[in-house]
C-alpha cells in the first residue's frame, strides 16, 4: 500500500489558499495560491482521448488519479528523481512547485503498443529488447508529433544536458514504476512523463517530474489476462473506465475508492 500522508519534510503546517483559476485543461484545474511559487492542480473527472475529440465525465476519476499519482510521486521522489509536489493536498487536489513545462513529452516504452505499433508495424504485445525512450513535441494544434532530439535543440524546445536528464530520469522512473505495478500483478507496457524547470526560490533552477503519472498516461495490463487497467479501456470502448479505475485503486491501496 502506498503512503497517502504528506512528504513530512514539506509538509506545512499553514498551507497556502487556493485563489484564481489560471488553466483548464481536459483532466485538470490549475490554480494560483496565495504562494507565488506554488499552484493547486485539481484533478476533474473529465476523460478525453484522440486530442480531445472523445470525452466523457467519469465518476471518481479524478480522486483515483490525484491520489495514485501522489502515491507514486512520493516513490518517485524517495528514489531521487524529483518532483513538482508538495503535497497532496485534498481528495483530488495537488500542491506543486510552479514550473515552466518543457514542451517535450517523454514516452517510455516495454513492449509495444499505441503509435509506436501504428508507425511501424510492430504487433501490439512484441516485448522490446530494452526500454525505448521516445520525445514527443506538446503541441495540441499538430496533435503531438514524434520528434528527434535533434529537432529539440534546434527549434529551442530543450538544451542537450535537458534532453539527456530527461531520458536518463524517464529510465529510472521506468525501473521504479515496472517494480511497482509488477508486484500487483500488472506489466507497465508504456507510460508519458511531463517535466519542467522549477521557478521561484527553494528548487529554482532544477528540473521537476511534473503532471502526473496515472492510468490516463500509461498502459498497464494484468499479468496473464492482459486486460488492459488504464485509459485504453475508454479510447477503445473496451468497458467501463470508472469500474477499472476502482478496480485499479483497490489494487494499489488495498481498498476501496471511498467517496
Ligand atoms: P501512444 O502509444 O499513443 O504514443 O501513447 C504512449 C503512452 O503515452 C500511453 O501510455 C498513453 C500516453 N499518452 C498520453 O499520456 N497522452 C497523450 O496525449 C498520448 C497520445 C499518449
Ligand atoms: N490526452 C489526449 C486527449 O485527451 C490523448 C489521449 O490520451 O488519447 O485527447
Amino acid at each position: 500500500m502506498i503512503p497517502l500522508a504528506a512528504r513530512p519534510e514539506v509538509a506545512m503546517s499553514t498551507p497556502p489558499e487556493r485563489t484564481e483559476l489560471l488553466y483548464t485543461g481536459k483532466a485538470k484545474q490549475v490554480f494560483a495560491t496565495t504562494d507565488p511559487d506554488l499552484l493547486w492542480i485539481h484533478f476533474t473527472d473529465g476523460a478525453t482521448a484522440f486530442n480531445g475529440v472523445k470525452r466523457a465525465t467519469i465518476t471518481d476519476k479524478g480522486r483515483i488519479n490525484a491520489q495514485i499519482s501522489a502515491g507514486l510521486f512520493e516513490r518517485v521522489e524517495a528514489a531521487g528523481v524529483a518532483t513538482h509536489l508538495v503535497q497532496a493536498i485534498g481528495p483530488a487536489d495537488h500542491l506543486v512547485h510552479r514550473l515552466e513545462i518543457i514542451p517535450v513529452e517523454v514516452v517510455v516504452r516495454n513492449i509495444a503498443a499505441g503509435s509506436l505499433s501504428k508507425r511501424l508495424a510492430i504487433p501490439e504485445g512484441t516485448a522490446l529488447p530494452r526500454p525505448l525512450v521516445e520525445f514527443f513535441y506538446k503541441s495540441d494544434e499538430l496533435n503531438d508529433p514524434l520528434i528527434t532530439d535533434d529537432q529539440a535543440l534546434l527549434f529551442g524546445w530543450a538544451r542537450a544536458w535537458e534532453l539527456a536528464y530527461l531520458r536518463d530520469a524517464a529510465l529510472r522512473v521506468n525501473d521504479l514504476l515496472c517494480g511497482f505495478w509488477d508486484g500487483l500483478d500488472i506489466t507497465l507496457v508504456d507510460f508519458k512523463l511531463e517535466f519542467g524547470r522549477a521557478l521561484g526560490r527553494g528548487r529554482g533552477g532544477q528540473i521537476l517530474l511534473a503532471d502526473e503519472i496515472t492510468p490516463d498516461g500509461s498502459r498497464l495490463w494484468e499479468k496473464g489476462t492482459l486486460r488492459k487497467l488504464d485509459k485504453d479501456v475508454f479510447r477503445r470502448d473496451l468497458g467501463d473506465l470508472g469500474d477499472t479505475y476502482r478496480e485499479l485503486f483497490e489494487r494499489v491501496f488495498g481498498e476501496a475508492a471511498g467517496r
